[in-house]
């Protein structure tokens, strides 16, 4: 299966300070992968990295066999990298409709897809974006990426705040995406719940060390895929620790 995502020996981290640590990642078009850490052990630095927010010290980031690590991160957008930020940003001073449409981009997801997988949405398309309720903000956030037609969506921590009613509800959406043609996703979650019902082998950070497993579509698994991709992913995220950066120079920039 192509590969979607790449991470090479990444370090990145915030001016010199180093966060994360020789991270390797491959994920294949349509594998999902869950991310489940401590409070600040960088899970958010990792989709960061890969939008283009943080200092890159080291390593490489590709996205379908183009390499996105010296581009700016609106060129990432672009390329094909769908965002739910962990604050959500949504736009509230633009109403529901225009927070969909500013960064839609033609493709299988449509307004009409998406009302389906959140139908509250629809009803609100008037509504100024800080006249919902945080479940609502986070399905626009998610609805949002989703409209600019990804082939690799990052989400970060989607149900922290929400209602336990809500975070069910957004559980089975994610279900529903997880395995949706050929979107790729890493899925950040402090639910265990919600993070051990998405992949079947979700990745378990610690600080100094971390492993992942990365899983293949339902509907795709072979025995070979996935004794392949167990393989080629032991010991693969070697370790991710947050220090000072001792280094003079800092590392290259991200233009
Ligand atoms: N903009 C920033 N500038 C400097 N340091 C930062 C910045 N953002 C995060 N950090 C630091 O980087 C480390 C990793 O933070 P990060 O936000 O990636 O953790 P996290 O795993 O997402 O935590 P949480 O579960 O609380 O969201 C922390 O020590 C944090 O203080
Ligand atoms: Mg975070």
């Amino acid at each position: 299966m192509a590969e979607a995502l790449v991470l090479r020996h990444v370090s990145a981290g915030y001016g010199e300070t180093v966060v994360l640590e020789d991270i390797n990642l491959v994920l294949a078009q349509g594998e999902s992968l869950g991310v489940i850490g401590r409070n600040g052990v960088g899970k958010t630095t990792l989709l960061a990295t890969v939008m283009g927010h943080t200092t890159l010290h080291q390593g490489e980031v590709w996205l379908g066999g183009a390499r996105l690590d010296r581009l700016p991160t609106f060129r990432r957008a672009r390329g094909g990298i769908g965002w739910v930020p962990q604050e959500r940003e949504i736009f509230p001073s633009l109403t529901v409709r225009e927070n969909l449409t500013i960064g839609a981009r033609p493709g299988h997801w449509t307004q009409e897809r998406v009302f389906d997988l959140f139908p509250n949405l629809g009803a609100r398309l008037s509504n100024m974006g800080n006249q919902l309720s945080g479940g609502e903000q986070q399905m626009l956030s998610i609805a949002r990426a989703l409209l600019t037609n990804p082939s690799v969506l990052l989400m970060d921590e989607p149900t922290e705040g929400l209602a336990p009613v809500i975070v069910e509800a957004l559980a089975a959406v994610l279900s529903r995406l997880r395995g949706a043609g050929a979107l790729s996703i890493v899925l950040v979650e402090q639910n265990s719940r919600v993070a051990l019902a998405f992949p079947r082998g979700p990745s378990s950070w610690t600080r100094g060390a971390s492993s992942t497993t990365a899983n293949r579509p339902r509907s795709a698994p072979t025995p070979n895929d996935s004794q392949r991709s167990s393989a080629s992913r032991k010991g693969s995220w070697r370790s991710m620790r947050r220090r000072s950066h001792r280094r003079a120079t800092p590392g290259p920039a991200i233009s």
